[in-house]
């Protein structure tokens, strides 16, 4: 039996509404999660909000509301938006809540405690769009702080430390010992050279003076602590970290968090260094997490729209809703997932949008459906007859079909799930060319050939529900859809261990035709 799967994505910043990039994430996540599920592992998903720090202090201010009332309407939104896209979490992350906010204070103090913190006085730049302390190395040619990093601000101030560099030994032996610890391997080889440029301890305190939208170091009340270091830690607070609960009082695994896990952060690359890379390990190293238990990080690439960066300034956010209210939501997480290979970036562009809507989802699969079953409803009253009638054609589709799950499992040792999609449709194709091949339309007006018609049938319809099974994960209401129209449901407990060409059994009762996805027209020039 594998390790359960603990996977979680990075939690999103409420210091604006949702964009397309958030979606994706979330989107993956539950789909991989989710095709995990139906191969029988045990799968814990966590994901929420990142409810503190100065861009979500000065978004309230702009805004003339609290921080606190600024929240609770963008997490509102964040929440409206995975329920509209299926995206469903077991646990849920806002990091304004009592019990994260102690386990935060406590590694801090344990940090304290163990000699890890020291307090001085410093001058720095520091960007609150990337919440960053800046150094030289973060300077353009011209010897200035890029656009990237939004406005730059020098402070002079008295802060609390981490005494960050006396771990960057372990990490470098650490990631050289397990180079699956990113994901894609360019990824790896970028934080390897970060790790190996990095020099200082790390600022992990805010004087209340200018943030108080934070959590107070618990030594030292003039303080809140550090946005990142607060987010990160979400990772093991929402994830019965030293819980205390009669449930958990054993205590057998790192203070109980992750169970023995695998566990993987699916996070952007924009947040890959230095958080994820160098602090959060160096983080949990310091409290004591044995390396045998140090998460996997599945950096993905970022979404460009219509060919440019997405970006606030340039006013081209991309919000998911609005294509879904055109393609639907199952439509979306099919154009996120198919769309961009995971690890490597993407554009968002109408025409891939209207491409991936019409030809794959309208025109193949859609197609396929609507085509079997007014067929059968029109050749065998809708009920499906097993007979010893073949064909290489018939052999082929079966092979096919029959190759799915093993595809499956193995893009998805490296979360491909962009590959296993294209199997998917793939085999819709085939089955479209087998209808062209046979042309059923033909054989059905001679009753010599009744036999040949319902071998037909049969394949197609088995085949429709083997592709229904393994869409679910990316499109789960378009999947029980399918599901109705074919008159078939996995049994509870299904897994793809289950899947077994035959599903259907003779006699089967088809259900009723209806298209699940209308075309969509192209917008009016
Ligand atoms: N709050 C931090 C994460 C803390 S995790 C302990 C954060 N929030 S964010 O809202 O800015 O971004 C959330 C996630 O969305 C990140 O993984 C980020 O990389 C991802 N994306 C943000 N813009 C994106 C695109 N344009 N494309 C793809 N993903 C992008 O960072």
């Amino acid at each position: 039996m594998s390790q359960p799967l603990f996977i979680t994505t990075a939690i999103d910043y409420t210091n604006g509404a949702p964009h397309l990039g958030h979606a994706y994430e979330k989107v993956l996540a539950d789909a991989i999660a989710r095709y995990q599920r139906l191969d029988g592992q045990t799968v814990y998903f966590l994901t929420g909000v990142d409810q503190h720090g100065q861009k979500v202090q000065q978004s309230a201010e702009k805004a003339g509301v609290s921080p606190q009332v600024y929240v609770a309407e963008i997490t509102a939104q964040f929440r409206a938006l995975w329920e509209r896209l299926d995206v469903q979490p077991d646990g849920w992350v806002e990091t304004t809540d009592p019990r994260h906010v102690a386990i935060v204070q406590s590694l801090l103090q344990q940090l304290h405690d163990s000699g890890q913190l020291y307090k001085k006085n410093t001058r720095r730049f520091y960007s609150t769009r990337q919440e960053q302390d800046l150094t030289d190395k973060d300077r353009d040619a011209s010897g200035g702080f890029g656009p990237e990093w939004g406005e730059v601000v020098e402070l002079e101030e008295e802060n609390w430390y981490f005494k960050l560099t006396e771990h960057l030994p372990w990490l470098r032996a650490h990631l050289q010992a397990h180079p699956d610890f990113v994901f894609p391997a360019n990824r790896l080889t970028q934080l390897v050279n970060a790790v190996a440029a990095e020099g200082m301890d790390l600022c992990i305190s805010r004087p209340k003076s200018r943030l108080t939208w934070g959590i107070e170091l618990p030594f030292d009340s003039d303080y809140v602590t550090y946005v990142w270091f607060d987010a990160l830690t979400n990772y093991i607070s929402f994830a019965g970290f030293r819980d205390a609960s009669p449930a958990t009082s054993g205590l057998p695994a790192w203070d109980r968090t992750w169970q023995g896990a695998d566990v993987v952060h699916v996070i952007g690359k924009d947040i890959l260094i230095p958080a994820h890379g160098i602090y959060w390990p160096i983080m949990l190293h310091a409290c004591g997490l044995p390396d045998a238990e140090m998460p996997r990080l599945l950096v993905h690439g970022w979404w460009n729209a219509r060919g440019e960066k997405m970006s606030k300034s340039l006013g081209n956010v991309i919000d998911p809703n609005s294509i879904a209210d055109v393609i639907g939501s199952d439509g979306l997480r099919y154009f996120l997932l198919a769309e961009m290979a995971t690890g490597q970036d993407s554009d968002m562009s109408d025409e891939r949008v209207l491409f991936r809507y019409n030809k794959e989802l309208a025109d193949i699969l859609g197609n396929l459906l609507n085509r079997t079953l007014n067929m059968a409803k029109k050749y065998l009253g809708g009920t499906l007859r097993h007979t010893s009638f073949g064909s290489p054609g018939h052999a082929a589709l079966r092979a096919k079909v029959e190759s799915l799950p093993n595809a499956l499992r193995e893009h998805l040792r490296t979360w491909q799930v962009q590959k296993v999609l294209g199997d998917l449709i793939d085999t819709a194709r085939q089955a479209n060319e087998f209808i062209d091949q046979t042309a059923p339309f033909k054989l059905a007006k001679d009753p010599a050939e009744a036999d040949h018609v319902a071998s037909i049938m049969g394949h197609l319809a088995e085949t429709l529900t083997h592709l229904s099974i393994l869409l679910q994960p990316v499109m789960p209401t378009a999947a029980a859809k399918m599901q109705q129209q074919l008159g078939w449901s996995p049994p509870s407990g299904f897994t793809l261990a289950d899947l077994h060409w035959g599903l259907l059994a003779d006699g089967h009762r088809l259900g009723e035709p209806s298209p699940i996805f209308p075309k969509v027209l192209p917008p009016a020039d």
